[in-house]
């Protein structure tokens, strides 16, 4: 089974040919540069930049691939949550290829992809199992009790830890997008030089919270000038992380003891992260470059999700969130 991926649900314009799990083609063309001086995604740029990127990385997929939209068996494309415009711009797509192949059409939601993410490369099963699943837009805890069953144990009552990361890097002064920003600065940094709060409210419930955090780092930053920014900018950045990374890793642990569950997965972008990585060397994690957005683990999810048919697919439309 062929399966064309296509992922346009927030700044980056993902296309993707899998074969059975095999990843014949990955390409991404990022939109950093046009949202990085706004420091966050403008999601109307975010839309046109889509529609200006995915033909030419159709035809790229394809070529690298060996093969023509003639091959295709199946075309799968993320229907939600993202931003509205975004995700219309490969949906729209998505079904105009199915149209003209014959190919059905597959509607993956984002956040299985991610979870799924685990699985390309006939990567391990990994339910049953607890999934913490974190990005720019999510941060969840999950119970998989079975394959592609999903139950939600627990989230973010505010930002989102790939949020918390993004705007703690604006403060700071790092680039956007901020996650990898401090994760790199953090490596030159000393964890216990600034004190943060715990990121989650109450002690029973599964939650997080990090918006204390993000006022607590804010604060930080105002005692200093800019030569003192300059030089504890590395410290700051790896005790913030450590904060963050602290939470999600204690979070995940307390869900999995409470679940009878052994196996625990880090997914989404934030799971790219160097310091949560080495934190929970037990997890199940899918390399880099499948843990940002990307449209491998598209193609590669469509496996488990049911096809829609000529000419249902028709009437497919984009969710902002669920
Ligand atoms: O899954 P993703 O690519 O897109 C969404 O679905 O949101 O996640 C993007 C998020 C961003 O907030 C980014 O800063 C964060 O993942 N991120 C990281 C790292 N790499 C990406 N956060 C911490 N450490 C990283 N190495
Ligand atoms: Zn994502």
């Amino acid at each position: 089974m062929i399966v064309l991926g296509i992922e346009t649900s927030c700044d980056e314009t993902g296309v993707a040919v899998v074969q059975d799990g095999a990843v014949l083609a990955n390409l991404l063309a990022s939109q950093v540069d046009i949202h990085e001086r706004f420091g966050g995604v403008v999601p109307e740029l975010a839309s046109r930049a889509h529609v200006e990127a995915l033909n030419p990385l159709l035809d790229e997929a394809l070529q690298q691939a060996g093969l023509g939209f003639g091959d295709l068996d199946g075309i799968a494309v993320t229907v939600g949550p993202g931003l509205i415009g975004a995700l219309l711009v490969g949906i729209a797509a998505a079904k105009s290829i199915a149209l003209a192949t014959g190919a059905p059409l597959i509607g993956v939601n984002h956040l299985e992809g991610h979870i799924l993410a685990n699985a390309i490369e006939h990567g391990p099963e990994l339910a049953p199992a607890v999934c913490l699943v974190v990005s720019g837009g999510h941060t969840m805890l999950v119970h998989m009790p079975a394959a592609h069953a999903y139950e939600l144990l627990g989230q973010t009552v505010d930002d989102a830890a790939g949020e918390a990361f993004d705007k703690a890097a604006k403060m700071m002064g790092l680039p956007y997008p901020g996650g990898v920003a401090i994760d790199r600065a953090a490596r030159e940094g000393d964890p216990a030089r600034f004190h943060f709060p715990r990121a989650w409210l109450s002690r029973d419930a599964a939650d997080f919270s990090f918006s204390g955090l993000k006022t607590a780092l804010l604060y930080a930053v105002r005692e200093l000038d800019e030569v003192e920014l300059e030089s504890r900018r590395a410290d700051l950045a790896a005790s913030y992380q450590r904060a963050i990374v602290r939470a999600l890793v204690t979070r995940v642990r307390e869900a999995a003891e409470q679940a009878g569950r052994e196996q625990i997965a880090i997914v989404g972008g934030v799971a790219a992260n160097s310091e949560l990585r080495a934190a929970l060397p037990e997890a199940a994690a899918a390399p880099l470059a499948f843990c940002t957005d990307n449209a491998a683990m598209i193609a590669s999810a469509a496996r488990f999700v049911e096809p829609i048919p000529y000419p249902r697919y028709l009437s497919l439309d984009a969710y902002s969130s669920r």
